[in-house]
C-alpha cells in the first residue's frame, strides 16, 4: 500500500502494535439504540442483517480483528457470504486466526476496493468511517460494490466519554498534547456532525437515517485508564506525557467517583443507515 497519508501511516502503525483495541472497549458493553438494548454496538449492526436472507454478501469496511464478522459467522446462515476489508495487516491476521476459512479478508484501503461492482448487498462498518481520508471516495466505492437494492449501515463516534468525566479528561489531556505537538486530525470533520451525513451520502444514497447509540459504562478508575491508554490520542503521547496524563486524570477522577468508587460514564455513538440509489 503506497502513498498513504500521515493519518493512514499512523493508523497502520498503531494497529500493527495494538490489535483488537476497539472490541476490547465496546464488545462487552450493552448498547441502546431506538429504545432497544443490544448486547453491544457490534450487535446493533449485526441485527440489521436479516436472519432469513437466502443469499447475500456482507462487507465489513475497516473490519479490524473481525469481531463483527465473527458475530455474523456464528449464525452459520446458509448463503451468507462475508468479506472483511482493512488496511492493517496485523488486525487481519487476528481476524484470520479467529474466523472460518470461507470469510474473505482483504488487506486494502476503503478508497480503492478490489471487490466486484454490484456484488454486495450489505455494507457494514463499526467505528472506522470517521477515521478515513477522502470520505467521498469511500462512499463512491461503497456504492459501486453495492447491488441496486443494497444498504450501507455504519456506527461512528458521537461523544468521546459522557457525563462530567468527559470534561475532566479533555482538561487533563489538552495541555499535555499541546506541549507535545501530538495533534493529528483524523478523517473528515463533517463525519462528526449528524446534519452532514445526509449531504455526504446524498450523491449515491437515499433514505439516510441517523440514530443515537448510547453505551453506558461504570468502570473503576483503573479500568477507565486502561481503556483510554489504548486510544489514538494517548498512544501518540511520549512516555512521560502519558505518565503525566495518567496522574492528572486519576487525581481529577476523585471528584466524580460514586460511593462504590466507580465512574458513571459511557460512549456516544451514531448509527447511520442508507439505501443505494439506482444508477
Ligand atoms: C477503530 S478501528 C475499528 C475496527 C473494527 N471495525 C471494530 O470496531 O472492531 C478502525 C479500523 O479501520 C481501519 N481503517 C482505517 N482507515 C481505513 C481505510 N482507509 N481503509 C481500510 N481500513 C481502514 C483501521 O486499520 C482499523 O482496523
Amino acid at each position: 500500500m503506497n502513498g498513504l497519508s500521515a493519518v493512514e501511516c499512523y493508523l497502520q502503525d498503531f494497529h500493527q502494535r495494538i490489535v483488537g483495541s476497539t472490541p476490547a472497549a465496546f464488545s462487552k458493553l450493552p448498547a441502546k439504540a431506538n429504545g432497544v438494548i443490544h448486547a453491544s454496538s457490534y450487535h446493533v449492526l449485526a441485527s440489521l442483517i436479516p436472519g432469513e436472507t437466502r443469499s447475500a454478501t456482507v462487507l465489513d469496511l475497516g473490519c479490524g480483528d473481525g469481531h463483527l464478522l465473527g458475530l455474523l459467522a456464528d449464525r452459520r446462515q446458509p448463503g451468507l457470504d462475508l468479506i472483511g476489508v482493512d488496511m492493517s495487516r496485523a488486525e487481519l491476521e487476528a481476524a484470520r486466526a479467529s474466523l472460518p476459512g470461507d470469510v474473505a479478508l482483504l488487506n486494502e484501503r476503503a478508497q480503492h476496493l478490489s471487490v466486484e461492482s454490484g456484488s454486495v448487498q450489505f455494507v457494514l462498518s463499526h467505528m472506522a468511517l470517521m477515521l478515513m481520508d477522502d470520505i467521498e471516495q469511500v462512499f463512491s466505492e461503497i456504492r459501486r460494490v453495492l447491488s441496486s437494492r443494497g444498504t450501507v449501515s455504519f456506527i461512528v463516534g458521537r461523544s468521546f466519554l459522557s457525563g462530567p468525566v468527559k470534561q475532566l479528561y479533555v482538561d487533563a489531556l489538552r495541555p499535555i498534547a499541546k506541549d507535545e505537538g501530538a495533534q493529528l486530525r483524523f478523517g473528515d470533520p463533517r463525519t462528526q456532525l449528524e446534519d452532514c451525513w445526509a449531504a455526504l451520502l446524498s450523491r449515491s444514497f437515499h433514505e439516510v437515517a441517523c440514530t443515537d447509540v448510547d453505551v453506558d459504562w461504570t468502570p473503576s478508575p483503573g479500568e477507565l485508564w486502561e481503556s483510554l491508554s489504548t486510544t489514538y490520542d494517548v498512544d501518540r503521547l511520549s512516555v512521560s506525557g502519558r505518565a503525566a496524563l495518567r496522574e492528572r486524570f486519576l487525581a481529577a477522577l476523585v471528584e466524580v467517583q460514586e460511593h462504590d468508587g466507580r465512574i458513571r460514564t459511557g460512549w456516544g455513538q451514531r448509527l447511520v443507515t442508507a439505501k443505494a440509489r439506482r444508477h
